[in-house]
């Protein structure tokens, strides 16, 4: 029989925490977490992204903002911006919600946020510094799932972890997280990507499995080991008429065949999804408070 990662529930629970920390440091006279979001153009997806981002951050006690550009804002007028942000000693963290139109770089973007209020994580100096092991802000994704991990007390050490996809913000960072030496690392871990041979038989071989591809119910039953623990990133709206709405989600995983065969595995919706916005918290509060794990 195999177990649920209730990421929906860890969330609830690391939100609570969250919330504690907030109403003390105000008892102790500190300021509210400021989040900044800066949002371009109104893409329903991005939306969706922010308005849950300031939900949460009121639900724990953060002043939250959202400064709004239009489509054809100029990548040097949201420079600007973003250069005043990091100047305010008000604000501790400030988000620039992907994607952005397509004649702004954002590489650019991200490379003028000032890497200590880069609660994304997404800041080459950022990513360099989790690279090597130092205190670093981590993207919300791969942080997310180590934290499922460490919740559910799913041991790392010496385990063969594969990873598929090697996305920028969560395949790279999460198979890089997996191999460090520390608690929730030490793992041996293979990175397959879209030109990886013999996919399945790797695949078969993982003690852990990050399906990161995104595409609908990539990992299927034969591709997976006995009593693995499954970690699906994927999310996809499907049509459905059996839901009031209309739609439904599935992951990057064929849940109903592949979770027979696991010891773990995180559903879709409500596992790894609920977590990466309490990860984006997580970095503010640290933020705000200057502390580093
Ligand atoms: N678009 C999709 N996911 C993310 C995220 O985690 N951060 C930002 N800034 N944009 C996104």
């Amino acid at each position: 029989m195999y177990n649920i990662i209730d990421g929906k529930r860890i969330a609830t629970i690391i939100k609570r925490e969250i919330a504690e920390e907030v109403e003390k440091n105000i008892s102790c006279g500190m300021k509210k977490p400021h989040l900044v979001t800066i949002l371009v153009g109104n893409d329903g997806a991005s939306e969706t992204y922010v308005s849950h981002k300031i939900k949460a951050c009121k639900a724990v006690g953060f002043s939250s903002s959202i400064i709004r550009f239009s489509d054809k804002v100029t990548e040097n007028e949201l420079i600007i911006k973003i250069k005043e942000i990091n100047k305010d000693k008000d604000i501790d963290g400030l988000i620039v919600q992907l994607p952005l139109a397509k004649h702004i770089s954002e590489e650019n973007i991200i490379e003028t946020i000032e890497p200590s209020k880069d609660v994304d994580g997404f800041h080459p100096i950022n990513m360099g510094r989790m690279t090597i092991g130092l205190p670093a802000y981590v993207s919300a994704t791969p942080q997310g799932i180590v934290e499922l991990l460490r919740r559910y007390k799913i041991k790392t050490s010496g385990k063969h972890c594969v990873v598929i996809g090697r996305s920028n913000i969560v395949g790279r960072p999460v198979s890089i997280l997996l191999s460090q030496k520390n608690d929730y690392g030490n793992a041996t871990v293979t990175l397959c990507h879209s030109r990886t041979k013999n996919l399945k038989e790797i695949t078969k071989k993982a003690d852990i499995l990050i399906a990161a591809i995104g595409q609908k119910e990539f990992v299927t039953e034969d591709m997976v080991k006995k009593d693995a623990v499954v970690i699906d990133v994927g999310i996809h709206r499907v049509k459905s008429k059996k839901t009031k709405s209309g739609w439904k989600l599935k992951g990057d995983v064929k849940f109903d065949e592949v979770a027979p065969k696991c010891k773990y595995i995180t559903p879709v919706p409500g596992g790894v999804g609920p977590m990466t916005i309490v990860s984006l918290l997580t970095n503010t509060l640290k933020s705000a408070t200057n502390k580093f794990d």
